[in-house]
């Protein structure tokens, strides 16, 4: 008798991180196959039982011979948007001389010229640039990411930026899935009186991204540069009175009690955190807000504090692993790196790490079907060279993914010698 499920796809002989159980954990196991029928998962279970479950007769069947597979990365943090007049570039070397993030900023550097280079740059020039931003992530393994606003200097030219990001979804639709975030409270625009903005963002441009459906989720900067903690409640609030879900950059350069505010909102992540006190880590585990790890951003920007992850998992915090890809404190797309410095830095296990870059990541964007592998959940999956977590942590900054699976559909493999492939 035929088996009773059909497969379209199969990968077998594979060690298998479902990150389908507890907070945290990645939910490792080994000697285990995977069928796929079109864009669903239909079976997971011990490789020896997987021709008398399924019927494979149509299906293309991929060996894993040993190595890992994930669901796919779910990038819950990325400012993929923005026009680049070079000048960030240049940034780079005075942080690399010893100033500050912040010290840039006041002299007229940072968010704002980057809100300076994306007013001058077309429509065209940042799909196109953000396309090819998200075909990197892809390419290290994220099927699903977030976007964000923030850098329009106007009501104007954010709604411009959103629907850019709408633009983008449409054009890797079937590759990846794309999820906005407005950020209207990220720097003050030049010229800008505070309050009259914040007026303005909560009369205009939020009721406006809402009718248009152009984000799910609003984001606030709290920091001496950047906001208040007043402002990002009367924001966040409004945000969240019309359906959108609050998020915060919190506690990034001091700590400003921003987690705190998020737990006040119910907001769906708190982000950066690397100057987090015990007061809001415990705030965010009474309040269930996720912690958005972004360790790449720290690194470039030579922060002396790493975010307290392993306090954060201890505390009961469920963590997500952000790539945070921007022009100013993390243009790079390697979550390979962003892995080991969650290892390194932040105190997580290298289960812990994938659990974080997929569930977590779905987690914070409040998908509940992401970042997961089950019977019934997307097929949206990740071979490895790595046979497990630990060799993708250990072998750091080099791109081990060998084939993303989107839908059930293959959408990009990786050519040698770009991969790493661990097995020997
Ligand atoms: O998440 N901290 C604020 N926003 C970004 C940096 C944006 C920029 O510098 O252009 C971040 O690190």
């Amino acid at each position: 008798m035929a088996p009773p499920l059909r497969a379209t796809l199969a990968l077998r002989r594979a060690t298998i991180a479902t990150c389908d159980g507890v907070t945290n954990d990645p939910c490792l196991g080994d000697g285990r196959a995977i069928a796929v029928d079109r864009e669903r998962v239909v079976w997971i279970g011990p490789d020896a039982r997987l021709d008398a479950a399924v019927d494979l007769s149509g299906a293309r069947v991929l060996e894993a011979d040993g190595r890992l597979v994930s669901p796919g990365l779910v990038d819950a943090h990325t400012h993929l948007v923005f026009g680049d007049d070079g000048s960030r570039a240049g940034e780079f070397g005075a942080l690399a001389a010893g100033r500050s993030y912040a010290e840039i900023a006041r002299a007229g550097g940072g968010i704002r010229a980057t809100m300076r280079a994306t007013r001058a740059a077309s429509d065209e020039a940042l799909l196109g640039s953000a396309r090819a931003r998200a075909r990197r992530l892809l390419a290290w393994g994220v099927t699903t990411v977030e976007v964000k606003s923030g850098y329009g200097e106007s009501v104007e030219e954010e709604l411009r930026l959103l629907r850019i990001v709408r633009d983008l979804g449409r054009a890797l639709a079937g590759e990846q899935d794309v999820v906005a975030t407005v950020l209207p409270l990220h720097a003050l625009p030049s010229g800008r009186d505070r309050e009259d903005w914040v007026r303005e963002v909560v009369a205009l441009l939020l009721p406006e991204v809402a009718s248009e459906k152009l984000a799910t989720a609003c984001d606030a900067f709290v920091a001496a540069s950047a906001f208040t903690l007043e402002e990002a409640r009367r924001v966040l609030l409004a945000a969240r009175a019309l359906g959108l879900a609050p998020r915060l950059h919190a506690d990034q350069l001091a700590d400003d009690r921003a987690a705190a505010l998020a737990a006040e909102v119910g907001a769906a992540s708190a982000d950066h955190l690397e100057h987090v006190g015990d007061a809001g880590i415990a705030a965010l585990a009474r309040a269930g807000v996720v912690a958005g790890l972004l360790p790449t951003s720290t690194l470039l920007l030579r922060g002396r504090e790493w975010a307290p992850g392993r306090r954060l998992v201890d505390a009961g915090v469920a963590v997500a692993l952000g790539s945070n890809v921007n022009p100013g404190s993390a243009m790079s797309e390697n979550r390979g790196l962003s892995l080991s410095l969650a290892c390194l830095e932040n105190g997580l296990t290298p289960g812990e790490a994938l659990w974080a870059a997929t569930r977590g990541g779905a987690r914070a964007l409040r998908l509940p079907d992401a970042g997961r592998l089950a019977v019934g959940a997307p097929a949206d999956l990740v071979l490895w060279g790595a046979r497990t977590p630990a060799h993708l942590c250990w072998h750091a900054a080099v791109n081990h993914a060998l084939c993303e699976v989107k839908g059930g559909r293959v959408v990009h493999e990786a050519r040698e010698p770009c991969a790493a492939d661990c097995t020997a």
